[in-house]
């Protein structure tokens, strides 16, 4: 097989808040692909890291009494430490703040510049009369001008789901300062996304996308390509635009251009990966993008637009994955279901959101739920029950009455050569992201081999001299069917393949391994390999989020 070159990112995740449950779906779903396509034998970069600049960023270190760069650089690491703790394993987690991202941010703007791709525009905004600062609308409140609801933001209303400017917006007032804000003007940069126009319609249609993105997207083209405001007025936290006074980069504009950046930064430290293989127009490398469904229009139409512009290379994939739910409903403070990384981890291991979610996941946009009884349910039922229990249920004779040795052969059993030959089957449906239906397979796979051995029932075989062989070769047949069941659920489960690798005696588990068999070969001992998860380590998660009011448990 030739060996693919894969550069693979993850949205950058802002740096004003901790990484919560609902994050970790879109990450987890692209660490998986990442470790298959390694265990094939591919070449794959992983790279993220901190979205670190805009308003908010501004303002809530403002509020912290610390600089933005402070709160960005402990941000980074809390993150950093959350990734790592659920297997996450980025190659480079670097921040948009970085010489590297001026770097590349100016160079894009300047070769958009040249192309004739910018235009000057004046434009009229909420301006904050105290804290002297233009207001992004959602740093406006009043009351909506359609349905009178009070409270509303800048932007749209909750109450009745209209959209308007906040200049429409009734009594007016600055989140920041309460003040009445004024209408100023100002002159703001536009990239000329319309240049841009023939180019995404092709690259959109062209597979890259979800058919269901794509098909939004092209409903938006339909309404017709808006012009993109890329400069913020000063204070901004953010990137001077160069030959412009006090204007900076939006944040949306240097944001993805951080994949690039945090790349090149990972070149600097292995001058043997070559920048330009990845990025550069002709370069015949892969580039994906796994990110959330509410950033698909920056992803699919600004960045492959910016890039195209800079003589950059487009992404091969972008690949969007839906919301979060837990119990069915939008996480929530008050129902104890705004889950942090960090609850999460203080009770129960990660390895069991890594499975649920790809029991879950799919190719789709679809929203994702995790109804927290079967979170327990489906981790006993199918990690223990089912796949360990296959391990737990031989290894003992194979440690105490074989001397640690597997069989020199194997009794002939379809099992075993049904389970080698899905193994691209198997693969194929990692590569399209169908992880829920690939676990499906290897839960049907731990059932017949538990089946398999619930009929020959080794432990009776055992008692009996006679039939000792044939329980030594039941075992031996069984810790073979144990062993490619995790070969194949590695990329989910890395930490647990990893016990399981220490306990088979073996070397890192490979997709090609798949079509090998463990014979006459020396095992260590067999120790518990994960334990069950009791409800109760739920109810005290749930009691460590930050909660609100009265909670309902495993509603
Ligand atoms: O939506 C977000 O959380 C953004 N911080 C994602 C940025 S992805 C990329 F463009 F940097
Ligand atoms: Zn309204």
């Amino acid at each position: 097989m030739k060996q693919r070159k894969m550069l693979v990112t993850n949205a950058l995740p802002y740096a004003n808040g901790p990484i919560h449950l609902g994050h970790l779906v879109g990450y987890i779903q692209a660490d998986i692909w990442v470790r298959f396509q390694r265990m094939r034998g591919h070449m794959v970069h992983y790279i993220c890291g901190s979205d670190a600049h805009g308003t908010p960023i501004m303002i809530k270190a403002e509020q912290l009494g610390m600089s933005p760069e402070q709160l960005v650089s402990d941000m980074r690491q809390q993150h950093q430490q959350d990734f790592a703790a659920f297997h996450i394993a980025f190659d480079n987690f670097y921040t948009t703040h970085s010489p590297e991202n001026k770097q590349l941010a100016e160079r894009i703007y300047q070769a958009l510049l040249q192309r004739g791709d910018i235009e000057r525009k004046i434009i009229l905004q909420a301006f904050d009369p105290v804290k002297n600062m233009f207001l992004p609308d959602r740093y406006v409140k009043g009351t909506c001008p359609k349905c009178d609801a009070l409270d509303q933001y800048g932007d749209s209303c909750e109450v009745c789901g209209g959209t308007y400017s906040p200049t429409e917006l009734k009594n007016p007032v600055s989140v920041l300062s309460g003040a009445t804000p004024i209408e100023k003007e100002s002159e703001h940069l536009f990239f000329k996304l319309s240049h841009y126009q023939d180019f995404l319609r092709e690259w959109i249609t062209q597979g890259h996308l979800q058919p269901e993105v794509a098909n939004k997207l092209l409903e938006w083209f339909d309404a017709g390509l808006q012009d993109w405001d890329i400069s913020r007025d000063a204070p901004y936290f953010g990137f001077p635009i160069p030959g412009e006074v006090d204007k900076y980069f939006y944040v949306w504009l240097d944001a993805p251009i951080g994949y690039l950046a945090s790349f090149l930064n990972y070149c600097q430290q292995h001058p043997e990966i070559r920048f330009d293989d990845y990025w550069l127009e002709q370069s015949t490398t892969e580039l994906y993008h796994f990110i959330g469904k509410d950033i698909v229009y920056f992803h699919c139409l600004f960045f492959p637009a910016t890039l195209k512009g800079a003589g950059f290379k487009v992404p091969t994939g972008v690949y969007a994955n839906g919301y979060l739910t837990v119990n069915g409903k939008k996480m929530s403070k008050s129902r104890g279901t705004f889950i942090r990384a960090q609850d999460y981890l203080q009770h129960l291991d990660p390895e069991f959101l890594r499975y649920y979610f790809a029991a879950k996941l799919n190719h789709r946009v679809d929203d994702l739920d995790l109804n927290l009884e079967d979170f327990v349910q489906r981790n006993n039922a199918d990690l223990i029950g089912k796949v360990i229990n296959i391990a737990s249920r031989c290894a003992g004779f194979i440690n105490k009455r074989f001397d640690n040795r597997l069989a020199p052969s194997l009794p002939s059993h379809p099992l075993l050569k049904s389970m080698s030959d899905a193994s691209e089957e198997i693969a194929q449906l990692y590569e399209q992201r169908q992880y829920s239906h690939l676990i499906r397979l290897l839960m049907e796979f731990a059932d017949k081999a538990n089946q398999y051995i619930a009929e020959q029932q080794p432990w009776v075989l055992i008692k009996n001299p006679e039939t000792e062989e044939q329980a030594y070769q039941v075992c031996s047949l069984g810790l073979n069917l144990f062993r490619l069941i995790i070969l194949y659920l590695k990329p989910v489960l890395p930490n647990l393949a990893m016990k399981v690798e220490d306990f088979l005696n073996i070397a890192p588990l490979q997709w090609s391994d798949s079509q090998t068999y463990l014979l006459n070969h020396t095992i260590k001992t067999f120790m518990p390999l994960m334990q069950r998860i009791e409800t109760e380590k739920i109810t005290a998660m749930q009691d460590s989020t930050e909660h609100e009011g009265v909670r309902q448990v495993m509603e």
